[in-house]
């Protein structure tokens, strides 16, 4: 079972934090005391703030969907949730191109389809993922394909396939995800960016820069946005068309250089007439000092984002802690909160998603490290925790057009939204 993800530079930090900073949250006001809270459903929250427009279109607060096979012991709940709690499911593995397109040519979207009819059953928006994670005819390029064939038949057949198949009423898709090295240095060129991930498919293998190559530069995405594009038209979907990746903010947070590749990466498309509506900004963070983006560098990069015409997006949130004391979930809170208000308060965001549901199906606790994990809105038996509170007061703030709360996550001291 293809549960985790791959290719993810995780600042995880085994140690309890060495420091915790004092944070203030919304649920310490009388107005947003979570006895009060407790009685609201956050899709009633999220109602208020579509009912108003005051995002100007709809508002999404997500959670990846898991195929009911992974946790069939939270079936009733995970049906609650994505009824009273979220009103956007992404797949968490079903629509990935493995799941897709299991031999050349052969599409199966069952698999795919079976999550988006769960939430078009709950009148819930779905979001499509096209990740790298390939098939097995397709690993290590074992048939040898050629650049012409990647580029004029399996890229464009595999976007095209899965858009129109699942049809017009998907919300957003992350047509290419993770295509950026980890590795940047200041002043490289777009193409270096990718090619220097050393991955499929550029490389034959994944990771192996001594690989065949397969692929010369980074033209494939031109690829698969202007078959995504073509595919969306086809079948008169309004579908919104994100590159998706992590590390993804400037400022303060973690890699300036891979920031700038994204930039100029999505500046290039958009210079060449490639259709990119967005950048989903993945966001597996932690507990810890220097472990996750303040509020204000997050805004930098949605105004970046904004100055290129994009959306941004926050993708795949989740926050592993260090420990589970008090201190340590107020500090969760506030990442979660300050993060929300980046994309509430910023005119081009309206997709918030979290990366599992709930602690018991969290990616985060397959890692083999000693330590708590806690990385989601809600514990391992379903109930709500401190962050889900605090996410619910963040979203009724905004709903009872309340001011942007300073940022909090790096300590009160530093108060600057
Ligand atoms: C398509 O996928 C579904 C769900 O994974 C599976 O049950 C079915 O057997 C597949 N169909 C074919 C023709 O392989
Ligand atoms: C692909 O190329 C490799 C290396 O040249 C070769 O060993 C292999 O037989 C080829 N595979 C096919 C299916 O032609
Ligand atoms: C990636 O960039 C680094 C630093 O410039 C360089 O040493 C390395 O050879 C590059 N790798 C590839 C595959 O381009
Ligand atoms: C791949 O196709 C795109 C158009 O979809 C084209 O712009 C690009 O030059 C092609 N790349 C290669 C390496 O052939
Ligand atoms: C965290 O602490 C609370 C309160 O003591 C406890 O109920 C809960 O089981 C703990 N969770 C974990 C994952 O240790
Ligand atoms: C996980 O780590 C613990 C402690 O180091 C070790 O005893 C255990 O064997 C590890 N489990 C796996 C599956 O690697």
């Amino acid at each position: 079972m293809h549960r985790t993800l791959i290719f993810l530079a995780l600042p995880i930090v085994a140690q309890a934090a060495s420091f915790t900073p004092d944070v203030s949250l919304l649920t310490d006001l009388p107005q947003f005391q979570i006895q009060n809270l407790d009685k609201l459903t956050l899709r009633s929250v999220l109602k208020t703030i579509n009912d108003k427009r005051l995002k100007g279109t709809t508002f999404y607060f997500g959670s990846t969907l898991a195929d009911p096979s992974v946790a069939p012991q939270n079936a009733a709940w995970t049906s609650a949730r994505f009824e009273d709690t979220f009103n956007l499911a992404v797949a968490e593995n079903n629509c990935k191109w493995f799941s897709n397109e299991p031999a050349e040519g052969v599409f199966n979207l069952t698999a795919c389809a079976e999550l988006r009819n769960f939430a078009f059953q709950r009148g819930i928006a779905f979001r499509g993922l096209w990740h790298n994670q390939r098939p097995d005819w397709l690993a290590n390029n074992p048939l040898n394909f050629t650049v012409s064939q990647l580029n004029k038949t399996i890229i464009p057949n595999a976007v095209q396939s899965v858009i129109e198949g699942l049809g017009k009423n998907l919300v957003s898709w992350d047509v290419v995800n993770e295509a950026l090295t980890d590795s940047a240095t200041p002043g490289m060129s777009v193409t270096e960016c990718v090619v220097n991930a050393s991955r499929w498919p550029n490389f034959a293998v994944d990771g192996d820069a001594s690989s065949p190559v397969l692929f010369p530069d980074a033209s494939f995405l031109n690829t698969a946005f202007l078959n995504a594009d073509k595919a969306r038209k086809k079948i008169g979907s309004n579908l919104q068309l994100f590159y998706n990746d992590y590390n993804g903010y400037g400022g303060n947070f973690p890699s300036q250089a891979k920031t700038d590749c994204a930039f100029n990466m999505l500046a290039q498309l958009k210079r060449s007439g490639v259709p990119v509506d967005g950048m989903g900004i993945q966001s597996h963070y932690s507990a810890n000092p220097g472990a996750f983006p303040s509020k204000e560098s997050a805004h930098f990069t949605m105004d970046r984002l904004k100055s290129l015409g994009l959306m941004g997006a926050i993708t795949e949130m989740d926050c592993w802690l260090p420990d589970n004391t008090t201190e340590s979930l107020r500090w969760q809170a506030s990442i979660f909160g300050d993060l929300l208000d980046s994309c509430l308060f910023s005119s081009n965001c309206n997709e918030f998603i979290l990366w599992d549901p709930r602690d018991d199906e969290s990616w985060l606790n397959g890692f083999n490290t000693t330590g708590v994990h806690m990385g989601t809105l809600f514990d391992s038996s379903g109930n709500r925790k401190l962050p889900y509170f605090e996410v619910l007061a963040r979203l009724l703030n905004f709903a009872q057009g309340g001011a942007e709360p300073c940022s909090t996550s790096s300590g009160t001291s530093a108060c600057i939204v």
